[in-house]
């Protein structure tokens, strides 16, 4: 676009021109140039999951519900599908039941907002802790991290301390010392935002103990832990090892969880649970009413329409998560073991000098640690040369820690693919990735 502007970019927030976007945005376009190529980029569900949605039959189901269990008349009933509907969520109960039921969460609904994907709850929980853009409070994260919470934290322009993260997740220890450190200058970690099961990019899973000495650690510290299990439905069922929330004895958890993965993305239906109590005046609510409130302000509502249709899905599956989810986690974890299979047959025995692969137990992400660095440049000749995709690490990363790491996803592609994929990555790696 050219001609006369009538604004200037470092008028406007700074966020949009992050350059984490303008990795993305190059990942993008290699992909869209190189069509034939095999991209393990994608971290997105598999398409299959995205066929034979019957959301008219859902809805159906989730009015018969409102009108049996609710006491709504089914005139109301159909009405609330198409009006404005509560800040804090219409599906609150079939959500804390589920969490009950699956995973240990004893939850009211009203201790429960259900939002726009995960992404609007993290952004209204980080909006609630840190009133003050720019505040002397740090919001400690992993490094690397999600994009989704560094974006947050940047469009609210909330300072960030990148905590390191080894395959049993966060380093605890660093954590400890940078709520010192922040002590000493007078400031304080407000917040850590952790994803103890399958975190993204990483792959980290924690153990019982560490969950237990994360949230000891919270407790001394006086910190409040974010959350997010968007992976933690690949852990094999009942493997024994329970969300930070079901360990939390003394709220300092806000759970966050989404549809995105065991429901379908485009539905944009997620949730927080936040049992904190907070004072206001002589009243006290949780702190999930209070985020409803920032809703308000924000998305007003969560979609009606697209909470039926997930109170449906929920419905048809015994209202249960774990029900809901169960196929699409068997076909990750069978697309899982497929690229690790595929990464020892190919690159195994003889492994090049300086390349590592990470084995995760669960979740869609694979680590691989090179020699050399993983940047966009190497990605072109990924792409070019061999025909296959990867994500570099450094786009997740606030620092030069994952410069020599790639991240492979495997949710997206089906196993020959995988298989292709991979023998071309051998390729590539053997070639390319050679110090
Ligand atoms: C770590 C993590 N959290 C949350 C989400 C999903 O967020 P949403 O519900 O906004 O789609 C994703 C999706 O990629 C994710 O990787």
């Amino acid at each position: 676009m050219t001609g006369t502007p009538d604004l200037l970019a470092e008028d406007l927030h700074g966020a949009a021109r992050d350059p984490a976007l303008g990795a993305i945005g190059f990942l993008n376009e290699v992909m869209s140039r190189y069509p034939e190529a095999i991209s393990f980029a994608p971290g997105a569900p598999h398409p299959e999951f995205m066929r034979d949605i019957d959301t008219r039959a859902l809805t159906d189901r989730f009015v018969d519900h409102l009108v049996a269990e609710r006491g709504f008349t089914p005139d109301a009933a159909q009405r609330a599908l198409y009006e404005y509907g509560p800040a804090q969520g219409l599906i609150n109960d079939l959500v804390a039941e589920a969490l009950g039921t699956d995973q240990g969460i004893r939850a009211d609904p009203r201790e429960i907002v259900i939002t726009v994907g995960a992404q609007e709850a993290l952004l209204l929980a980080l909006r609630s802790l840190y009133p003050r853009s720019g505040g002397d409070d740090l919001f400690a994260i992993a490094d690397p991290c999600y994009a989704g919470i560094t974006g947050a934290a940047r469009l609210l322009d909330i300072p960030v301390v990148p905590l390191r993260e080894g395959e049993s997740g966060l380093d605890l220890d660093h954590l400890a010392a940078r709520c010192r450190e922040a002590r000493e200058q007078g400031r304080r970690i407000r917040a850590c935002y952790v994803a103890p099961d399958f975190s993204n990019p990483g792959g980290a899973r924690m153990p019982l103990a560490a969950r237990h000495a994360l949230l000891d650690l919270a407790e001394r510290e006086d910190l409040l832990l974010v959350e997010d299990n968007a992976y933690g439905f690949t852990a094999p069922e009942d493997d024994g090892l329970p969300c930070l929330k079901a360990l939390d004895r003394h709220r300092r958890v806000v759970h966050v969880g989404t549809f995105a993965k065991v429901g379908f993305p485009g539905a944009r239906v997620g949730y927080a649970v936040a049992d904190q109590r907070v004072q206001n005046g002589a009243e006290q609510r949780t702190l999930a009413e209070e985020l409803a409130v920032l809703k308000t302000m924000t998305t007003v509502n969560t979609p009606p329409l697209a909470q039926a249709v997930i109170g449906g899905l929920l419905l048809e599956h015994g209202r249960s998560l774990t029900a809901l989810g169960r196929p699409k986690a068997q076909r990750y974890r069978r697309n899982l073991d497929h690229l690790l299979e595929a990464l020892d047959k190919h690159l195994g025995d003889d492994l090049p000098p300086g390349i590592t692969v990470q084995r995760p137990a669960g979740g869609f992400f694979v680590r691989i640690d090179l020699p050399v660095p993983a940047d966009l440049a190497l990605l072109e000749v990924s792409a070019a040369e061999h025909g296959v995709l990867w994500t570099p690490m450094s786009q997740f990363s606030l620092t030069d820690r994952c410069d020599r790491q790639l991240r492979l996803s495997c949710s997206y592609l089906d196993p020959d693919q995988i298989e292709q994929g991979v023998k071309r990555l051998a390729a590539f790696l053997r070639e390319e990735a050679v110090a």
